[in-house]
C-alpha cells in the first residue's frame, strides 16, 4: 500500500460540520465493550483447486512415489526401459521405478516430470533435487537431472544439469542443487540414465520418492511451502487458521477422509491419497489430483506459529461426505462408542501431537519433526458441515470424550450447509445441547442475500454458543472468478460481523487458494499460476479487516442505516488499546458517492486520520495473474475537524479510518 497524498475516493468537505450529510456515523470512543477476539479474522485452507499439491506445498514434482493409480507412471513419461516394482523402501507407499538401459550407445532411458500444470522456475534461483537410489547389481551408474523447456524452438531444451553417480546396492538418499538459467513456467523434470562419462552404457538403477523443491521456501523449511503464498497469507495477519477442510475431511468415503496420522512422520512414508475433488465435479475433471500429504498435520501446525494465528484443526465425526452419500447409514462408522472409537482416538491422539510432553507417544512424533516443544492447541472441530441426527448422535459421542478428557479443549460443532432454515435451525439447537462452544457456519451466497443479512447477527442469542462464519463469499452472477462487484458486500457485511463481535468469535472466507489451471471452485481469494500470484479483491477485504482488527468493539450509530435487501452506507467501528487508536469501516454499497460524518464522542481534538481505500467501483474488475494489482488499497490522509471526519466516500468503496487518540 502506498501512502498518497491523495484523497482517492474520498472528498474532504470543507466546513462541512454545518452542512447536512448523508450518513453521520456517531461512535461512543469512551465506551469500549466486548472484546474482538484475536481469532476473529482468519484464513481456512482446504486442498481444493490444487492448494496443496501444485499450490502451497513448495513440492515440483508429481507423483513423486509412483503411487497414483490405476498408472503409477502419471505425471511421467517414461521412454527406453523402465518398469515399475513394489518392494521399495517406504512400506506405505511401496512402488519405485527401475530404469535398465537399452543396449545400444544412442538409445536411452529415463523419466520425463510434467509436474502440476509444467514446473515453474525462475532464473538465478536454485532448486533442491533429492531422489532415494541404488544400483541393484551394484555397477556404479550416473543420473543426469535436466531441467527443461520441453517445447521450445531454441537449440537447446535443457537449462539447468546436475549429475550424480550412484554407487551402492542399498538405497540412499542423493541431493544437488539446480541453478536455473532461465524463467520458465511449464518446465519439465528429465531424469537420464547413463555411464560416468555421461554417454548411454549398461546398467540399471531403481529410484524412488523423486522430488524437486526451490531451495527458497517459506522460512527455507526442506519440506516447505512455495514462499510467496504463505507470505500472502503472513500479510494478511490471520488471527485463526483452519485446517485441512472442507469436505476433504470427509472424503467420498470414509476411507477416503483426510487422515490426519497419515500426513505426519517422514514425508517419504506418507501414504498417498485420492483427492475428493478430482472426481467432484465431473465438467473439471482431474485425474491427476491426489494428496501426497507432503503437507500435513505438522506443517499446519508450524505455519500457524510462524503466522501468528490459532490453529483449527478439523477432524471427522466418523462420517462421509452426505452430499455423496445422503441417508446411507452404512457410508457412516457406527453411531456408537464403539463404532466411533478410532475417531475418538484421531482426536484425543491428535491434542497429544500438539500438546503433549515430547515423550508421549504423539509428542514424540512431533519433537522427531523438529518441534519439541507444544503448540499449545485450544481449537478443534468435530465434523465438518454436516446435518440431522446422522450427524447429532454422533458429534455427541465423539466430543463427549475429547470433553472428558480435555476440558480445555473448545468445541466447534457445525450448522450445516444452509444458513438458514429448518435444516440450519435444528443444527444450532443440537450444537447448543451439545454445549458446543462455538458453531460452525457457512453461506457461500449471492448479493441480494448479502443485503438480506445487514444485521444478521444483531438478533443472536448471546447465551449460547458462540459464532464461527467458517466459510462464507459473495457469489454473484454464476460463481464468477472474483470481482469488485462481490467483494463490496462481503465488506459491507463484515461491519455487521465486526459490531457483533460479542458472540461472533471467527470468520474465515473460502476458499482460500486456486490455481488458474487447475480449480474446481470459485470465486476463491488467492489465485496463482507456477511463477504469479493475485490476491484477489476479496483478499483485500479480508485483509483489511484482519489488519485492523481492533481489541474491543465501540458503539457505533449510523443515522442512515439500510433496510433490509437495500443498499446504504455500512459501518462499525473498534477501539485498539494496543496501538491507542479508533478504527471505523465503512462500505458504502450504493453506485453513487455518500457524505459522511464521522463523530467520535468522546474526543475533543482528533489528530488527522489515515484512510485506507479499497475502490470496488468496477463491477467486472478482478485481480488476475496477469494484472495482480488492478485492485488493491491505498493510503490517504484526512483532516479533522474538531472531532469529526467530514468525508465522501465513492459509490462501492470500502474505507478503513484510522484515528490515534
Ligand atoms: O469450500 C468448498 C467446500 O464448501 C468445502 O469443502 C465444504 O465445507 C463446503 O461445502
Amino acid at each position: 500500500m502506498k501512502l498518497r497524498n491523495l484523497l482517492l475516493g474520498l472528498a474532504l468537505v470543507a466546513g462541512s460540520g454545518a452542512m447536512a450529510q448523508d450518513n453521520v456515523l456517531t461512535v461512543q470512543t469512551q465506551k469500549p465493550g466486548a472484546p474482538v477476539q484475536p481469532t476473529m479474522y482468519g484464513i481456512f485452507f482446504e486442498d481444493i483447486n490444487y492448494a496443496a499439491d501444485g499450490g502451497l506445498y513448495g513440492e515440483l514434482v508429481k507423483n513423486r512415489s509412483f503411487e497414483f493409480t490405476p498408472d503409477p507412471l502419471m505425471g511421467w513419461q517414461a521412454f527406453g526401459k523402465v518398469s515399475i516394482l513394489d518392494d521399495g523402501p517406504f512400506d506405505r507407499n511401496p512402488h519405485y521405478a527401475r530404469l535398465t538401459t537399452m543396449g545400444h550407445g544412442d538409445w536411452w532411458t529415463g523419466l520425463q516430470n510434467e509436474g502440476y500444470f509444467g514446473i515453474g522456475v525462475e532464473q538465478g534461483k536454485e532448486y533442491r533435487f533429492s531422489i532415494y537410489a541404488r544400483v541393484p547389481d551394484g555397477k556404479t551408474q550416473m543420473l543426469r537431472v535436466q531441467l527443461v523447456e520441453p517445447y521450445t524452438s531454441e537449440e537447446h531444451q535443457e537449462f539447468a544439469q546436475e549429475d550424480i553417480k550412484v554407487t551402492s546396492r542399498d538405497w540412499q538418499k542423493y541431493t544437488v542443487v539446480l541453478r536455473s538459467r532461465k524463467t520458465v513456467s511449464k518446465a519439465h523434470l528429465r531424469l537420464f540414465l547413463c555411464e560416468e562419462n555421461g554417454r548411454s552404457g549398461s546398467g540399471t538403477m531403481d529410484v524412488e520418492h523423486v522430488s524437486l523443491f526451490p531451495v527458497d521456501t517459506w522460512m527455507g523449511h526442506e519440506n516447505g511451502m512455495r514462499r510467496d503464498l504463505a507470505q500472502a497469507l503472513a500479510d494478511m495477519k490471520p488471527g485463526v487458521f483452519r485446517f485441512p477442510g472442507g469436505c476433504i475431511v470427509e472424503g467420498v468415503t470414509l476411507d477416503n477422509r483426510y487422515n490426519w496420522k497419515n500426513s505426519v512422520g517422514p514425508v517419504e512414508n506418507r501414504p498417498l491419497n485420492k483427492n475428493r475433488w478430482e472426481s467432484t465435479f465431473t465438467y473439471r475433471y482431474y485425474p491427476d489430483y491426489f494428496q501426497s500429504y507432503g503437507l500435513g498435520f505438522y506443517e499446519f501446525f508450524l505455519l500457524s506459529e510462524e503466522i501468528g494465528a490459532e490453529p483449527l484443526p478439523v477432524l471427522n465425526v466418523g462420517m462421509a461426505c452426505q452430499y455423496q452419500n445422503w441417508n446411507d447409514e452404512s457410508a457412516h462408522a457406527p453411531a456408537t462408542e464403539e463404532g466411533l472409537r478410532e475417531y475418538i482416538d484421531d482426536c484425543l491422539d491428535l491434542i497429544e501431537f500438539a500438546n503433549g510432553p515430547a515423550d508421549s507417544e504423539w509428542g514424540k512424533v512431533r519433537a522427531d519433526m523438529g518441534h519439541p516443544a507444544p503448540f499449545n492447541l485450544k481449537l478443534l472441530a468435530i465434523g465438518n458441515e454436516q446435518w440431522d441426527e446422522f450427524y447429532f448422535k454422533r458429534v455427541k459421542i465423539v466430543a463427549d470424550a475429547v470433553r472428558r478428557a480435555h476440558p480445555e479443549i473448545k468445541i466447534i460443532g457445525t450448522s450445516g450447509p444452509n444458513s438458514e432454515g429448518g435444516e440450519f435451525e435444528r443444527g444450532w439447537e443440537a450444537m447448543k445441547r451439545q454445549r458446543a462452544d462455538l458453531v460452525d457456519e457457512h453461506f457461500y451466497r449471492p448479493i441480494t442475500w448479502f443485503k438480506n443479512e445487514w444485521n444478521r447477527y444483531d438478533k443472536y442469542d448471546r447465551r449460547g454458543p458462540k459464532v464461527f462464519a467458517g466459510e462464507y463469499a459473495c457469489h454473484d452472477r454464476g460463481k464468477k472468478y472474483n470481482h469488485a462487484g462481490a467483494s463490496i458486500y462481503e465488506a459491507a457485511f463484515m461491519t455487521g460481523l465486526e459490531r457483533n463481535a460479542d458472540v461472533v468469535h471467527m470468520a474465515t472466507y473460502a476458499p482460500l487458494f486456486s490455481h488458474v489451471d487447475g480449480w474446481q471452485w470459485r470465486p476463491d481469494m488467492i489465485w496463482y499460476d507456477n511463477l504469479r500470484v493475485a490476491p484477489s479483491a476479496s483478499y483485500w477485504v479480508q485483509a483489511l479487516y484482519a489488519q485492523n482488527r481492533g481489541t474491543h468493539v465501540l458503539p457505533i450509530q449510523n443515522s442512515d442505516f439500510p433496510a433490509k435487501g437495500e443498499d446504504g452506507v455500512l459501518a462499525s467501528a473498534v477501539w485498539d488499546k494496543d496501538r491507542g487508536e479508533v478504527i471505523v469501516k465503512v462500505a458504502n454499497t450504493l453506485n453513487e458517492a455518500r457524505t459522511v460524518s464521522i463523530r467520535l464522542e468522546g474526543l475533543k481534538t482528533l489528530a488527522d486520520a489515515m484512510a485506507i481505500t479499497l475502490d470496488l467501483s468496477q463491477y467486472d474488475l478482478e485481480n488476475t495473474v496477469e494484472n495482480p494489482r488492478a485492485i488493491e488499497p491505498h493510503e490517504s490522509k484526512v483532516q479533522a475537524e474538531g472531532n469529526q471526519l467530514n468525508v465522501t466516500i465513492a459509490g462501492k468503496n470500502f474505507v478503513v479510518f484510522k484515528v490515534k487518540k
